[in-house]
C-alpha cells in the first residue's frame, strides 16, 4: 500500500513528481499551492483537481509529504507546516532541492523523517520534465531511516537512486552545475568564436557531430580514454596558436582557455599520454600567457 501523499508547491518538479507517483497507485490528500488557480491547473495535470488547496492543514492526513517550492522558501514553509498541520512521526518529508540538506526543515516540533530526493534532471516545464524523470538519477539524503522509502519513490519515479552525506551537498550541486550549466556555457562561447570566423547562424549545428562525439566518447570510455586534441598530444605551438589568436580577437575568452588548458594538461598527463616534458612546456606556455594578462 503506497503512502498518502500530499504536495506543497505545484510547480514544475511538484507536478512531474506527483503525476508520476499518483500513476504508481499513491493516493493524493492534497495539491497545495498559494494560488487557487494555478493550484487548480497544476493538480489538473497531475489527475487529482479535487485536491487543489491553499490550505496547508490539508496536509495533516498524508504519511507522505514533498516539499516542492524554491529552495529560499523550503525552511519557511516548513515552519508553516509544522505549525499548521503538525504531521507526525508516521509522515516523511521530503524536499527536491540539490544544494540544501533534509535539515533545514528540521524544527523543534518536527516529529517526522527529513529527506531530500534531488533529480539529477531538468524541469524546463512539468511535462518535459515528466517525460525525462525515467531512466534519470536521484540523490537521496537525511534520515538513514526513511531512505527505503526514498529509494521506492525514486524507483517509482523511474529513476535510479543513490545516498550522499549530508556534507557533501554543496560539493555535489557544484557538480551537478558544471555539467549541466558549465557545458552550456562553454557551447555559447565556443559558438561566438566560430560566429567570429563566419556564419553564425550555423555556429551549433557546425558544432552538433563533433560535440556529440566528444560528449558520448566521453560518457562511454571516461575522460582519460576520451580524450583527442593537441594538448594531449603534446603540440604546444598549436596551443599557442589558440592563445594569440584570442589574445588578439576575442580576449575575454584567454583566462577560460587558459584555465581549462591547464586541467586539460592534468588530465592528459593522467592519462599516461602526455610526457612530463611536453607537460611542462604546456604549462610554461599557459603560464607565460597567464602573467602577461
Ligand atoms: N527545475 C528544475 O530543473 C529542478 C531540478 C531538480 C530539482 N529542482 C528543485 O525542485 C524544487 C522546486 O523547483 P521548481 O523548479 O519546480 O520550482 P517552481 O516551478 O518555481 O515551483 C515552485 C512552486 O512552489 C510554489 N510555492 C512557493 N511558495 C509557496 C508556499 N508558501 N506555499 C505553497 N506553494 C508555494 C510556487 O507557487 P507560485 O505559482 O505561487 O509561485 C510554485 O508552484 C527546488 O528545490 C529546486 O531546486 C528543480
Amino acid at each position: 500500500m503506497k503512502p498518502r501523499l500530499a504536495l506543497i508547491g505545484p510547480g514544475r518538479v511538484g507536478q512531474a513528481v506527483t503525476a508520476r507517483l499518483r500513476g504508481c497507485g499513491y493516493p493524493i490528500a492534497a495539491v497545495v499551492g498559494r494560488d487557487l488557480q494555478r493550484t487548480r491547473a497544476a493538480a489538473e495535470f497531475i489527475g487529482a483537481e479535487l485536491m487543489a488547496t491553499t490550505d496547508i492543514r490539508r496536509c495533516a492526513s498524508a504519511q507522505l509529504i514533498l516539499l516542492a517550492v524554491g529552495d529560499d522558501q523550503i525552511a519557511t514553509v516548513a515552519r508553516e507546516l509544522f505549525a499548521n498541520a503538525a504531521p507526525g512521526s508516521d509522515c516523511t518529508i521530503i524536499h527536491f532541492s540539490g544544494l540544501h540538506p533534509a535539515q533545514v526543515m528540521r524544527t523543534k516540533n518536527c516529529r517526522s523523517a527529513l529527506l531530500s530526493l534531488h533529480p539529477l534532471q531538468t524541469f524546463a516545464s512539468a511535462a518535459s520534465g515528466l517525460e525525462r524523470l525515467p531512466g534519470s538519477y536521484c540523490a537521496i539524503e537525511g534520515d538513514a531511516t526513511a531512505y527505503p522509502l526514498g529509494r521506492q519513490i525514486a524507483a517509482d519515479l523511474g529513476c535510479n537512486a543513490f545516498t550522499i552525506a549530508s556534507s557533501d551537498k554543496a560539493l555535489y550541486h557544484a557538480a551537478a552545475c558544471m555539467a549541466a550549466n558549465f557545458v552550456t556555457t562553454l557551447l555559447d562561447a565556443s559558438a561566438g568564436l566560430l560566429a567570429a570566423c563566419g556564419d553564425g547562424g550555423i555556429a551549433l549545428a557546425v558544432m552538433r557531430p563533433l560535440v556529440e562525439a566528444a560528449l558520448n566518447n566521453t560518457l562511454e570510455m571516461g575522460g582519460e580514454q576520451a580524450l583527442t586534441g593537441p594538448i594531449v598530444r603534446g603540440d604546444s605551438t598549436t596551443v599557442a596558436s589558440h592563445l594569440d589568436a584570442l589574445k588578439q580577437r576575442q580576449p575575454q575568452l584567454l583566462n577560460i582557455y587558459i584555465q581549462l588548458a591547464s586541467q586539460t594538461v592534468e588530465l592528459a598527463q593522467r592519462s599516461r599520454r602526455l610526457d612530463s616534458e611536453r607537460s611542462a612546456s604546456i604549462k610554461a606556455l599557459l603560464g607565460n600567457f597567464k602573467q602577461a594578462e
